[in-house]
């Protein structure tokens, strides 16, 4: 089972309970917006909001619009559509990656083959900006816009460079920081923007978002190689399998143990797929994860210290916690290494 992130919280006095109300909202308005296709696609649409996701953008919207004066209905549809873009995707990510399980669920791709994966994935993109439009102007539309291409363009790169040997670690940066952390961003920043805060705080919790999406992203990348496809709920792995080069490839291949980096860069210089089997359980393994882990332990650190920008809430209070439990979960792939 996928861990969950905001429902079934087990500490009771939790701030983060303040928007699980919205949240609901937002899980209704996506029923809706996929009830609104046609007979055709509705079904597939039906099938693909099976399986529940973690709702971290939703949750971010939510949270910014809350700790900046509270969430409005413009927020609620623009936390759907911000899902519904990464449910999309997810989806392409899905058939680019061949991967079979996703939210407890099988894949678009493994249901019903690529072709109609591609098209429902770009469906949902479409009806997203259908949305956009009918909640911000121009500018709005082109802050979402923006987004969906980096987000593109991110995975572009990613399945250009696979085994990429001249890859550097501030390429992996850029790249992640395009394809994960670009929604992050856009989330905070366009909550803000529909609240009518300045452009000063809205750079600021663009800032905010980009560095937890940073840092989401190294923890899904640890999670692909310590974690197991029940508990996350999807299939693993594939990032070895594939070639991308991730953040722990870079540790393992600048390790103080050189027989493990000679036999790293070997094999990425030969596209050979890194022996994880072997090297689980190894110092040089869990100094790799680890330095991983720190990396996006201190961008979260980093990010929380824009919220002395904003007033002393309850929203600001579930905002930091919020990182907090993300600190959490990238503590949780040290554990058992
Ligand atoms: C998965 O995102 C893809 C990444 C950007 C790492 P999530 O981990 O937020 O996926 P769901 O929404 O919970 O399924
Ligand atoms: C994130 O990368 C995918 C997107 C930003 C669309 P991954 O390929 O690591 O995501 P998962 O692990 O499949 O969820
Ligand atoms: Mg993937
Ligand atoms: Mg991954």
């Amino acid at each position: 089972m996928a861990i969950p992130f905001f429902s079934k919280l087990r500490d009771k006095k939790t701030h983060l309970k303040l928007i699980n109300k919205e949240l609901q909202k937002v899980r209704d308005e996506i029923a809706a917006q996929t009830e609104a296709f046609e007979p055709y696609v509705r079904e597939y649409m039906r099938r693909i909001c099976r399986g529940q996701g973690k709702m971290l953008r939703p949750g971010l919207v939510l949270l910014t619009a809350a700790a900046t004066g509270g969430i409005k209905k413009e927020h609620v549809t623009f936390a759907a559509l911000l899902e519904m873009i990464h449910m999309a995707s997810l989806i392409h990510d899905d058939v680019l990656d061949k991967a079979d399980v996703r939210r407890d669920q099988p894949t678009p791709n493994a249901l019903w083959g690529n072709e109609l994966a591609v098209l429902l994935g770009d469906s949902l993109l479409a009806q997203a900006i259908v949305m956009g439009a009918e909640i911000g102007g121009s500018k709005f539309c082109r802050k979402m816009a923006v987004a969906m291409r980096d987000l593109c363009q991110g995975e572009v790169e990613q399945s250009s460079r696979l085994w990429d040997a001249d890859m550097s670690r501030a390429d992996y940066y850029e790249l992640i920081r395009k394809k994960t952390a670009t929604l992050f961003a856009v989330a905070m920043s366009g909550a803000a923007y529909l609240q009518g805060m300045d452009e000063e705080i809205t750079e600021q919790l663009n800032r905010m978002g980009t560095l937890l999406g940073i840092a989401y992203q190294i923890y899904d990348d640890c999670l692909d190689l310590t974690g197991t496809d029940e508990n996350a709920g999807k299939t693993l792995g594939t990032d070895a399998e594939k070639g991308k080069l991730t953040l722990p490839v870079f540790f393992l291949m600048e390790s103080s143990c050189e027989d493990v980096a000679d036999d790293v860069r070997n094999r990425v210089a030969r596209h050979e797929e890194i022996d994880y089997t072997s090297l689980r359980g190894t110092e040089a393994f869990r100094e790799a994860i680890q330095r991983s882990v720190d990396e996006a332990l201190s961008r979260n650190e980093e990010a929380r210290e824009v919220l002395w920008l904003l007033p002393d809430t309850k929203a600001r209070k579930a905002m930091a916690e919020m990182t907090y439990r993300l600190d959490d979960l990238l503590r949780d792939c040290c554990t058992d290494l």
